[in-house]
């Protein structure tokens, strides 16, 4: 069956009204329904959302399903009521302003939650009717929060990417909304969740580990038992379509007309939804605050102010309007002269031709929103810019920021710093603008929306391969079943067992550690089966598992293979060691400890442990990251090694290894005809490597690794140890 690319979003790129009673089709405008359309028409895609309209019959319904049909759209109605609650409230009085830092104009309300949640499951059942298996689904947007686990739990095996248009706030801002970590579940039923930077990526990431407590390394994740990606994919736009669109006739048209009202004035151009997070009213003080200072541009120069309709129903926004209309009028009343008026205010949306003609036309580009995801129009203009004349000013809050790092970077919030960004931007030697045009250009031309879009599927399919690969990893009856036989059938047979997280689960008091004494039985029945070995293979100190385990006629390895103990015989070194690096290590793993409340030190013999797991979770992870890139540096010429466990940070001589010690013991054993290997962290790696390839190598837990099947838990570990041992 052929792939599919089912792009789901709540806007559709197609918008309908109806005027005299007859229903319009135009487009819709947004950095998301812009962006995507050019892209999706090239594929085999269908577009599911909503189309801006409420429908009055079911005839209508009718209607507007078998014309956008044609265009490979698929409606989704909602009420008045659902736009209320769910578009209108949810989706723009909570989570927009929220996501965007602006608490003040926040709502948390229940019977707006309600609503998201049943459009979501809406949304669902749609697409859930349409899918195939072979499908990719790609869904959109702050709207849709929850509808990757809806799908991931009616289509296990699908794809489902998911892409947040909107910023990801930090974690002390996302931790406020109520339904914080239902939307965290939603998002993580994707495989790969994208971002429009790094920034919101990672702070995704802190909200899973600090909310979930969901560890994550090279930006991945495990959840219910599949890897999920956060990563950054930086939209991009249809760059030759605003690059070529001034030799367009109707493009060129627009220009004149307009080069002929400006005369030989300079023109600053603004253009963006009605939205309070795009900073409107103090770039406008920004612009009075210019002419004040610069009397001579009066008559000079004029500000373009482009203004598209956008949530009009949500009072943040109808104030702003109100607000807006008064500054405008103010400064125009200020410094306006007959013939001259400092802006022209248009509030409308306005066809691509005369959008392509401003572009092209301005002299400077003044887009300082407080937050924005992205920002498109602030690529669309550098784009459109053939002749090397140009500047961008571009709030360093915006998404785009991070790649048009030419453009005059203001912050939004310092109106001086806006005020003077102009006079630079309107005296700025040509050279100077071409060369700027032209760096910002070589970037978003090669990181266009197609790039971007190809860049996230394929991300998307990497994950996917990944996923399977671990899937067909997991250890099925079959396999168990020819263990259990090769064990049974072996004469002599070696058994690696790590301890902690691997025979019980991670524990967090030492009370908590003991083995309890089913394991312990099970242990004994194990080791004294005929011809089997039993190694405990623990970063545990000696003299524990001398407590627990010296009764039994155990092998024993300790402080991950630094010592060594056979049945019945003496602790000893594996090789000749020293501790005296020791006391220049402890004193700064004791400041760690000082800074990080639930940190502790655990001093072997051998090696040093530093401890994070009763840390509060991220502190933990952002002091373990400090403390390992000191210690790499400390020890960069030390016969030592730092190295990553499960909320541990080990430092010990290089060499030293679970990997090391195996192969010593298998040396000292009488050929071994069954050798078995289990684990759960990044020690147990250099054993599963270290081993023989027909070694029956497990990883616990659902993770990359060495080892040739995984289990999911310690539960399951035991389970095969009793079939073992019966
Ligand atoms: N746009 C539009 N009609 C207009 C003005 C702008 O369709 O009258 C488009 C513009 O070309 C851009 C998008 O709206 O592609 C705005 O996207 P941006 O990322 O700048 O902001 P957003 O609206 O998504 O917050
Ligand atoms: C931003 C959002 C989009 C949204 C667009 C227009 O770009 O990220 O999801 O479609 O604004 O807003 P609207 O509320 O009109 O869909």
């Amino acid at each position: 069956m052929q792939e599919r690319l089912l792009i789901v979003s709540n806007r559709l790129p197609v918008n309908i009204s109806k005027r005299q009673g007859e229903l319009v089709y135009s487009k819709s405008a947004g950095g998301l329904a812009t962006g995507l359309a050019s892209f999706y028409k090239n594929y085999d895609s269908r577009w599911i959302g909503w189309p801006g309209y409420i429908t009055e019959s079911k005839l209508e319904k009718m209607r507007i399903t078998d014309d956008l049909h044609k265009d490979a759209t698929v409606p989704v109605f909602l009420t008045r009521r659902d736009i209320e609650n769910y578009y209108e409230g949810f989706s723009n009085r909570t989570i927009w302003p929220l996501f965007h830092y602006f608490p003040e104009f926040v709502a948390y309300n229940p019977s707006y939650w309600d609503t998201y949640r049943r459009v979501n499951s809406r949304f669902a059942e749609q697409i859930i009717d349409i899918a195939q298996p072979n499908d990719i689904i790609w869904v959109h947007d702050y709207h849709l929060m929850l509808l990757p686990a809806l799908l991931r739990q009616a289509l296990p095996s699908v794809s489902i990417g998911f892409f947040l248009h909107i910023p990801f706030p930090s974690y002390e801002v996302f931790r406020t909304l109520p339904w914080r970590n239902e939307l965290m579940h939603g998002l993580l039923g994707a495989d790969l969740v994208g971002f429009h930077t790094h920034d919101y990526a990672r702070h995704f990431l802190s909200a899973a580990s600090r909310l979930l407590g969901l560890e994550h390394s090279l930006m991945r994740l495990t959840y219910e038992e599949r890897m999920v990606k956060a990563d950054s994919f930086p939209m991009g736009i249809d760059f030759d379509k605003f690059n070529h669109a001034g030799s367009s006739k109707s493009v060129r048209r627009e220009m004149t007309r307009m080069q002929n009202r400006i005369g030989d004035r300079q023109l600053i151009l603004s253009i963006d939804r009605l939205d309070y997070s795009k900073g409107i009213l103090q770039r406008l003080e920004a612009f009075n605050l210019f002419l004040q200072r610069h009397p001579k541009y009066r008559e000079k120069v004029t500000l373009l102010l482009l203004v598209v309709p956008s949530r009009s129903r949500v009072d943040s926004y109808r104030q702003l309007k109100l607000q807006v209309d008064t500054h405008v009028g103010r400064i125009n009343g200020e410094h306006g002269t007959i013939g001259w008026s400092p802006i022209w205010y248009l509030y409308r949306s306005t066809p691509f031709p005369t959008l392509s003609a401003m572009y092209n036309v301005a002299d400077v580009a003044l887009i300082t929103p407080y937050r924005d995801g992205m920002n498109l129009v602030a690529k669309e203009f550098v784009a459109s810019k053939t002749n090397g004349r140009g500047v961008l000013i571009l709030s360093e809050m915006a998404g785009a920021a991070a790649e048009l790092s030419e453009s005059l970077l203001i912050n939004p919030n310092n109106i001086e710093e806006i005020a003077n960004a102009i006079r630079i931007a309107l005296q700025m030697p040509q050279e100077e603008q071409a060369k700027r045009l032209t760096e910002m250009q070589s970037k978003i031309s090669r990181y266009n929306v197609t790039r971007w879009a190809l860049d996230f599927i394929d991300g998307l399919k990497q994950i996917k391969t990944l996923n399977s690969r671990l899937r067909s990893n997991r250890l099925t009856t079959q396999i168990e079943a020819e263990i259990i036989d090769h064990f049974h059938a072996g004469s002599n047979r070696i058994l690696f067992l790590d301890y902690d997280g691997t025979l019980v689960p991670f524990a967090k008091t030492p009370a908590q550690a003991k083995p309890p004494q089913t394991l312990l039985d099970l242990l004994k029945r194990l080791s004294e089966s005929d011809n089997c070995q039993v190694v405990i293979n623990s970063g545990r100190k000696k003299e524990e598992l001398d407590q627990w385990f010296s009764y039994l006629p155990l092998d024993m390895s300790a402080e991950h293979g630094a010592w060594i103990k056979k049945r019945g015989g003496e602790w000893e070194t594996i090789q000749p060691m020293t501790d005296e690096w020791k006391t220049e290590l402890l004193p700064l793993l004791e400041l760690y400890v000082a800074r990080t409340p639930g940190a502790f030190i655990e001093d072997k013999s051998y090696s040093l442990v530093w401890h994070y797991r009763k840390a509060e979770v991220g502190l933990g992870q952002t002091r373990s990251r400090e403390l390992l890139n000191e210690l790499r540096y400390l020890t960069a010429n030390l016969n030592l090694q730092v190295m990553e466990g499960n909320k541990v940070i080990e430092i010990k001589t290089s060499g030293i290894n679970k990997g090391r010690t195996a192969v010593a013991f298998l040396m000292q054993a009488k050929k071994p005809d069954f050798i078995f290997a289990v684990g759960d962290d990044h020690t147990d790696e250099d054993l599963f490597r270290a081993l023989p390839p027909e070694a029956y190598t497990i990883k616990v837990g659902y993770h990359m690794t060495a080892a040739r099947f995984s289990v999911k838990n310690p539960e399951a570990v035991r389970s095969l140890l009793e079939k073992l041992s019966k």
